[in-house]
């Protein structure tokens, strides 16, 4: 099997995120902070733990920022629900995922939003000057993509930052959080949504939104946290304002154990072997006639994330042979971002991607390509 699918999760997770699993469920599975007996502080230990690796590693000083929810788009309705007040303007980025354009579409209507999107051009690529020129006085918030999950390429979040001023900016790190570094006190992200499930390579069902202190964000979801028990306010103190009801405890282990890996194999070595894959893996598909692929061939600016279209099949077409002829596990379709295919002038069939992680080799994507190319051929006869 060759798996390349980890933009939508990575897999196999490192042996010691399985081993972290097994150990929180086997010896530390008590409710993490509920009841004070010496299983509970275990299990508490355990979420703190994480909490303090990831500060460390998105550059957020105060652990407390960091709060855990079930995945990246948690994050985002947390952000936006939390955020955004009757009548604000808001600027999106035509890369966003439906986890940014469902919640604002929805939100547009509950609080008469107005949202302008700023486009891409058709390899993915933004331009800081667009979204300078997007801003109005009443714009209360900024969300940019940091990297499209169609085509893999990386926003210039410093450049964006400059370019909007002091409005506050919600980045979606869900691609890029353990692939990419990450500094929200030096580029001055004001939130950030990670998914814990990618380049984290935590198990899926955690993921998390940091805030910046003092940025004015209302909760999601209200209820017991195990604290502050005789009032039936939310407790205003961090991270227990935003997470009410028992967390996935085995998943934060595991996510635990998933960031110690980034941090000791370093995140720099990772984007390095990441590069190769990307590079690779470009040039051996555009060498292959018929096939047309989507996207900048820099690897300084990408993930290695390729999405590609081949002349007479269909993407799910293609990507159903892959699997069951090759075992190339892929991803066709719309990747839930419809507005960044329209972007990429591949709506509404959409394309194959392919995607690379931390954990794949140079033979997986030669073995990847000559698939393709394989197909392409028979194709073309
Ligand atoms: N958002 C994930 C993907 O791009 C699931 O596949």
């Amino acid at each position: 099997m060759t798996y390349l699918d980890h933009a939508a999760t990575s897999f196999p997770k490192p042996v010691a995120v399985v081993e972290a699993v097994r150990d929180y469920l086997l010896h530390r599975s008590a409710n993490p902070g509920r009841s004070g007996h010496s299983l509970s502080a275990q299990a508490a230990r355990v979420v703190f733990e994480t909490r303090v690796a990831l500060a460390e590693l998105l550059g957020a000083g105060d652990p407390r920022q960091i709060i855990f929810l079930p995945n990246a788009t948690y994050g985002i309705n947390l952000a936006l629900n939390g955020y955004l007040r009757d009548g604000d303007h808001v600027v999106v980025s035509s890369l966003e995922h439906n986890s940014v354009m469902r919640p604002l579409r929805h939100l547009r209507q509950l609080r008469r939003l107005k949202v302008t999107t700023v486009l891409s051009d058709d390899e993915g690529v933004l331009d800081p000057q667009r979204f300078a020129d997007a801003m109005r006085a009443e714009t209360r918030l900024v969300v940019v993509n940091h990297a499209s999950n169609v085509v893999g390429t990386v926003a210039p979040l410093t450049e964006i930052r400059e370019a909007i001023g002091e409005v506050p900016l919600l980045v979606d790190a869900a691609q890029t959080a353990g692939a990419v570094p990450i500094d929200v006190a030096g580029d001055r992200i004001d939130m950030l949504a990670f998914a814990g499930h990618k380049s984290l390579l935590g198990p899926q069902g955690v993921g998390g939104l940091y805030v910046r202190p003092g940025l004015d964000v209302r909760p999601l979801v209200f209820g017991g946290t195990g604290s502050g028990s005789e009032s039936d306010e939310q407790p205003s103190t961090l991270p227990d304002f935003y997470e009410s009801g028992t967390p996935n405890g085995p998943g934060i282990a595991g996510l635990g154990a998933g960031v110690r890996y980034v941090q000791q194999r370093g995140i720099g070595e990772i984007r390095q072997h990441e590069q190769a894959l990307f590079t690779r893996l470009r040039n051996r598909l555009s060498d292959i006639p018929g096939v047309t692929l989507s996207g900048p061939a820099d690897p300084a600016k990408n993930l290695p994330v390729v999405s590609l279209g081949m002349a007479r099949v269909q993407p799910s077409e293609l990507a159903h042979v892959l699997d069951r002829r090759f075992g190339v596990l892929t991803r066709a379709g719309l990747h839930c971002a419809p507005e960044a295919h329209r972007s990429l002038g591949t709506f509404p069939h959409g394309s194959v991607r392919l995607s690379a992680g931390c954990a794949t080799s140079l033979e997986e994507i030669d073995r990847a390509a000559e698939a393709v190319a394989e197909i392409a051929a028979e194709v073309s006869r």
